[in-house]
């Protein structure tokens, strides 16, 4: 569907796909083998003879990090690949594989609610990787239309997310209610706010939320014109110090 799609606009868009788990059961599996048939599938299925950006999606502790990225750095040399990627993984593993070939981009979760990977900064910011933001509404926590877990189904991932946790709700349900003052002051939405917030963070980083809904999509496309002052941004992050519950870990 996404190649059929893609096809007529081929050369404005970049596509970014990933490997690295076994659909069935979530596992973490970079296996090389796996790797080829993956990334052969991708450029099979996209109908494209090259990716712009192939991601690691979480690293696999049984497969050396140097020898995912010999991989990786095959279809570079065969033109089959532009830029390389890494997701869900921490600094030692940035700096084994950036040492094989470059690593152009990380993709980690970060959002007012999600700060824990502001220690792979300092990582980052020395070898000039790039960031793209996951999650960056919490999983829809910061949408403007959070529920409790009983209205989502039963095998909904926030069954299991900490910040839906009912010993943090009101806490987490209290921040929100702030950011969304500070945002209805702005005339924005809390999405909006919650997606400038991250690109005032940092000149490098792109946010990706996701939407099924072309009018929210649009909605967070204009949060890039949202400028936010630095009395604002300090407001959002004292706001932020009262999230209860961890990221999920991918
Ligand atoms: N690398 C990784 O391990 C990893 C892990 C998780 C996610 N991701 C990627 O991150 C991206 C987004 O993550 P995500 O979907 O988990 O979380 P998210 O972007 O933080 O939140 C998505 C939720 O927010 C809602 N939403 C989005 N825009 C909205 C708006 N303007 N107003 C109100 N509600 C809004 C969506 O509902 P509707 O759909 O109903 O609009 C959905 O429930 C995806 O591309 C995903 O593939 C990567």
């Amino acid at each position: 569907m996404l190649g059929a799609a893609l096809a007529p606009i081929r050369d404005e868009v970049t596509i970014a796909t990933k490997f690295g788990f076994t659909p069935d059961t979530f596992a973490p599996n970079s296996q090389l083998d796996h790797i080829r048939q993956v990334v052969d599938a991708s450029l099979r299925n996209l109908g494209t003879d090259s990716i712009d950006v192939l991601y690691q999606h979480v690293h696999d502790p049984r497969v050396p990090i140097e020898d995912v990225v010999g991989v990786m750095q095959e279809f570079v040399q065969a033109g089959k690949v532009r830029y390389l990627g890494l997701s869900n993984t921490d600094a030692e593993n940035i700096r084994r594989a950036h040492s094989v070939h470059p690593i152009s981009v990380l993709q980690t979760e970060y959002s007012v609610f999600a700060r824990e990977s502001e220690e792979l900064f300092p990582v980052v910011d020395e070898l000039g990787i790039g960031l793209v933001a996951y999650s960056p509404l919490a999983r829809g926590f910061l949408s403007g239309a959070v529920q409790p877990r009983s209205a989502y189904a039963a095998d909904d991932i926030r069954q299991w997310l900490e910040w839906w946790a009912p010993e943090h709700w009101d806490a987490n349900t209290a921040v929100v209610g702030g950011l969304t003052e500070l945002a209805d002051e702005k005339g924005i939405s809390l999405s909006q706010l919650a997606l400038a917030w991250i690109l005032a963070q940092r000149d490098d980083i792109v946010p990706i939320p996701g939407s099924r809904n072309p009018r929210r999509v649009a909605e967070n496309v204009a949060a890039a014109e949202v400028a936010l002052s630095a009395d604002e941004l300090a407001r959002i992050d004292v706001l932020g110090r009262g999230v209860r519950g961890a990221r999920a870990t991918s």
